[in-house]
């Protein structure tokens, strides 16, 4: 059977974020759109030709149908091999997983992460590399600029392929496996953590759990990994069926979104641990017994006890945070003897800094965390991560923390997001800060003295490249920070998030509320970046 040329024409707006390319389900069906976008892959990255692409997705409505297009492209464009997951599943880490056991050329993952699915909502696509991490700014900078001269796409005129069952087939001259989307991501999971203390926490009786799949990928390897091979009681994976349209819900693991999980958590029957995971598997969120573990502190939590854990025994190289991520795992870092580096907002930003073993952990507030095991953050892993913990220190989750922050002080931290403000609006708030930076330092704010103020610049350790403007930080004597950016990911206006954190490091002050605790601070990030008069908003849409 012969490939095809079919002649098209550039559409306009491909341009791919930090995520991929993420769009309503209705523009990717226009004809040709998806086809541009994969062809621009195919066009830019000449090592999938006569190479291995892993390809799955997060099982949201339109992936089984955008995994066929992409097969009959791959066999075109000839690539000699595909793994793709059974159902057109793999999760964002599991892909990742996949591309470096395999020594794939890369791979496409379908999935808009914790984004809604169905037909009236979001897709995405987003291309990984060799390394198994998310293609840097370079590549796809280059694949939207082909997106925009493409004139032609080249696809086979064969038949679809079975996803459902596994074992290879022939696509014109490329061979697709479809393979087991859960057993080398278990297999990985197997060998980092104590099956054995997490069995036997499990057996022992009194320990209650459980996990929300939220209808989205990480439902099958859950229930492999904590209910078949950890041997958690069945019903411990909730909502554990990936669904097109996740059940209709948002798949994004954390208390507004979560809260029937988090519900399960609280008061006198309360479970032991609780979490989740989002659309495509790399977010997690942790919860104790009415305790909500905050994604910066259980970076700090994992750093300061990573030993524990038989994949880390030997101890961490260092560990990266983004820059808005609370400064919780600096002080681990400090102690262990190790670097603590502060990248901008996005996990791209941790794959040079893994590759060259300068760090063995890395996380963002935005409930990501992940280890150089693969090359993005993971849901599953963090929430075993703590399994092992919680298996190995025999405490709750709650005194684990606690004690953590008796050792090394409390970072209150909070996030407030204003969405879907004017674009302009949020722009001239941004620009009427950078003129303020110079005038800040040694000046009072909220009854703490400003130490530094800049609009943060990172160059990377390893390739020297620079990435300027990653948001405004105002640092406090003592420790206290006030974090503006605007959000890369936002679809609707422009989305301005403030981050405030304080540090505390006398334990008889650590459990206050903590927006109380932040007040001040609150305050004058308002005042200061005269939020309610440029956006009209006077509280924050939502706090995190
Ligand atoms: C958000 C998070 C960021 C994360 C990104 C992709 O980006 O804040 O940490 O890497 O989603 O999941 P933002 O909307 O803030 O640009
Ligand atoms: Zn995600």
């Amino acid at each position: 059977m012969a490939a095809t040329e079919v002649s098209t024409t550039p559409f306009d707006g491909q341009k791919p974020g930090t995520s991929g390319l993420r769009k309503k389900v209705r523009v990717f069906q226009q004809p040709h759109y998806l086809e541009n976008f994969v062809q621009a892959i195919f066009d830019t990255q000449p090592g999938f030709r006569g190479g291995t692409l892993v390809l799955g997705g997060d099982g949201r409505f339109y992936n089984r149908e955008a995994i066929q297009t992409i097969l009959r492209m791959a066999a075109a464009n000839g690539v000699v091999k595909v793994l793709v997951g059974r159902g057109g599943i793999l999760s964002t880490p599991a892909a990742s997983c996949v591309i470096r056991k395999y020594q794939a050329q890369g791979g496409i993952i379908l999935s808009a992460s914790h984004n809604p699915g169905g037909p009236d909502q979001d897709f995405g696509i987003k291309l990984n590399t060799d390394a198994g991490g998310p293609a840097p700014a370079g590549v796809t900078d280059a694949v939207f600029a082909r997106s925009r001269r493409i004139d032609r796409y080249r696809i086979t005129d064969t038949g679809s392929v079975d996803l459902d069952a596994l074992g290879n087939t022939a696509l014109d001259d490329m061979s697709v496996e479809v393979m087991d989307p859960v057993a080398d991501y278990a297999a990985l999971m197997e060998r980092l953590f104590d099956f054995n203390a997490i069995h036997q926490l499990f057996n022992s009786g009194g320990f209650r759990m459980r996990f929300d799949a939220m209808h989205a990928v990480t439902g099958p390897y859950a229930t492999e990994i904590l209910e078949n091979r950890l041997g958690a009681e069945p019903g411990t994976v909730m909502n554990g069926m990936p669904l097109p349209d996740f059940g209709g819900g948002h798949p994004d693991p954390n208390l507004l979104h979560a809260r029937d999980l988090v519900a399960l958590t609280q008061g006198l029957t309360g479970l032991d641990f609780g979490a989740a995971s989002d659309g495509d598997g790399d977010r997690n969120m942790i919860l104790g017994k009415d305790f909500f573990v905050t994604p910066s502190d259980s970076l700090a939590v994992l750093a300061a006890n990573a030993h524990l854990a038989p994949g880390y025994k030997a101890g961490i190289a260092g560990v990266a945070r983004s820059m808005p991520t609370s400064q919780a795992a600096d002080r681990v870092a400090d102690e262990l003897g190790v670097e603590c580096y502060e990248t901008p907002t996005g996990w791209k930003f941790f794959g040079n800094l893994l590759d060259a073993r300068k760090i063995t952990l890395c996380g963002e507030e935005s409930f990501g965390t992940g280890s150089d095991h693969v090359r993005e953050k993971d849901g599953l892993w963090a929430v075993l991560f703590w399994l092992n913990l919680l298996a190995v220190r025999r405490q709750s989750v709650g005194d684990i923390v606690r004690e953590h922050w008796q050792r090394f002080g409390r970072n209150y931290y909070t996030r407030h997001d204003y969405e879907a403000v004017d674009a302009g609006a949020a722009e001239a708030l941004m620009d009427h800060l950078r003129m303020l930076l110079g005038d800040l330092p040694d000046k009072r704010l909220g009854g703490l003295s400003v130490a530094y103020a800049d609009d943060f610049s990172y160059t990377d350790p390893v390739d020297g490249s620079v990435a300027e403007g990653q948001g405004i930080r105002i640092g406090f004597d003592g420790g206290s920070r006030i974090v503006f950016r605007l959000s890369g990911t936002g679809t609707r206006g422009a989305t301005l998030r403030v981050y405030i954190e304080c540090y505390e490091p006398d334990p008889a002050r650590h459990g206050q509320p903590v927006q109380e605790a932040l007040a001040p601070l609150i305050l004058s990030a308002r005042e200061l970046a005269q939020i309610e008069a440029r956006t009209g908003r006077a509280e924050p849409d939502v706090i995190t």
